[in-house]
């Protein structure tokens, strides 16, 4: 059994899977009535990736979990705890996450879904800490995975142009030093779910009907409504966990707020009133990924240098449910 409490956590390791399939807004041009300039002023988005048939959640979560475990200098055996957040899983069950620490060999290591959509993989990182803290989990997996082009209708220009695929994964270890999550904020309003869903056709058939089409329901979102609760909960999440931690947002390094469109980033700076320069921003070239938006850019902001150690990154996400979540991270 693991030793007693620690101060808090730290990433060991991050990693990233992104499809080489590139798909720009010129590509989009010949699918939808839609143009660069329009996806681009009203988006910041420039391209995102596209999985090829192979290149499931499942298979995209194992590339970016080994390659954070390799950097975390740990075999997937050493793993006691596996949690998993995408809103594309291949299957209801087995979760996904069974199957990637199937695929890693992490046999015996507990593993779940969360399922907060695109708040999910901060949600998952309020998780782990909780474990760690306690002590009863040393070697932690998060994985954010999606595959958004399988659900996303590709007639409707309201949403396809907005959507790409990829995956993210960290390691967390206990940090005997205290850093790791000062803070942290989440919540939900499932008053407001009809926003921004993806519907499961099957689950409302009867048992003794079978549904009419087996292909999925597809993303649906009210994105004007969206934009604006997304700016608000995601500005008064962040201000709830600096408080909490009795940081200013002058002591933050970086913001890395959930990539959806670069209008939402820009007003969240504003309504902050924190730097735009200090926003991390990768949106342009991947779109939104959901759950995996936020681990994508915590490995690219780590790799770049952008963070050193006992910066103080501030992570905050919103998504369908609804759902927010801030946490304050010392690198
Ligand atoms: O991950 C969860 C969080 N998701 C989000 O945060 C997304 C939030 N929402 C948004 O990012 C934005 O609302 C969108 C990018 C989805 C839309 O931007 P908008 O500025 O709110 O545009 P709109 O929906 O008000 O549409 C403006 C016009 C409409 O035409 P009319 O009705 O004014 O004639 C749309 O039909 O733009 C049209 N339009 C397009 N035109 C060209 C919508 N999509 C497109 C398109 N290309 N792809």
């Amino acid at each position: 059994m693991p030793s007693p409490p620690e101060a808090g956590l730290r990433l060991a390791g991050t990693g990233v899977f992104l499809p080489a399939r590139i798909l720009t807004n010129r590509d989009l041009e010949k699918l939808v009535e839609t143009s660069d300039e329009w996806i681009f002023t009203r988006t910041g988005i420039r391209e995102r990736r596209i999985a090829s048939e192979k290149e499931t959640s499942t298979w995209m979560g194992v590339q970016a979990a080994q390659q954070a475990l390799s950097r975390a200098k740990i075999p997937a055996s050493a793993l006691d705890l596996i949690l998993v957040a995408t809103v594309t899983p291949e299957s209801f069950f087995p979760s996904t996450a069974c199957r990637i620490s199937a695929d890693l060999g992490a046999t015996g290591c507990p593993a779940f879904d969360l399922q907060a959509a695109c708040s999910g993989f901060v949600y998952a990182l309020i998780v782990a800490d909780q474990f760690l803290r306690s002590g009863t989990a040393r070697n932690i997996l998060i994985v954010g995975t999606e595959r958004l082009s399988s659900v996303v209708d590709w007639r409707d220009r309201n949403t396809c142009v907005l959507f790409g695929d990829g995956a993210g994964a960290v390691v967390l270890q206990p940090s005997p030093d205290g850093r790791g999550i000062l803070s942290f904020d989440w919540g939900a309003d499932g008053t407001s779910a009809d926003l921004l869903h993806l519907h499961n056709p099957q689950s409302r058939g009867q048992a003794t009907q079978p549904p009419a089409t087996l292909s999925p329901d597809c993303i649906v979102m009210a994105g004007k409504e969206i934009f604006k609760q997304a700016v608000t909960a995601m500005a008064e999440s962040a201000k709830r966990t600096l408080a909490k931690a009795g940081v200013s947002l002058s002591d933050v390094k970086c913001v890395i707020s959930h990539q959806a469109n670069i209008r939402i980033i820009d007003a969240l700076a504003e309504k902050l009133k924190f730097p735009r320069e200090r926003c991390f921003v990768n949106v342009h070239r991947y779109g939104n990924m959901s759950a995996a938006c936020i681990p994508v850019a915590l490995h690219e902001a780590g790799s770049e240098g952008t963070l050193q150690k006992g910066d103080k990154v501030l992570l905050v996400a919103f998504g369908g449910g609804l759902t927010w979540s801030s946490a304050l991270l010392e690198w």
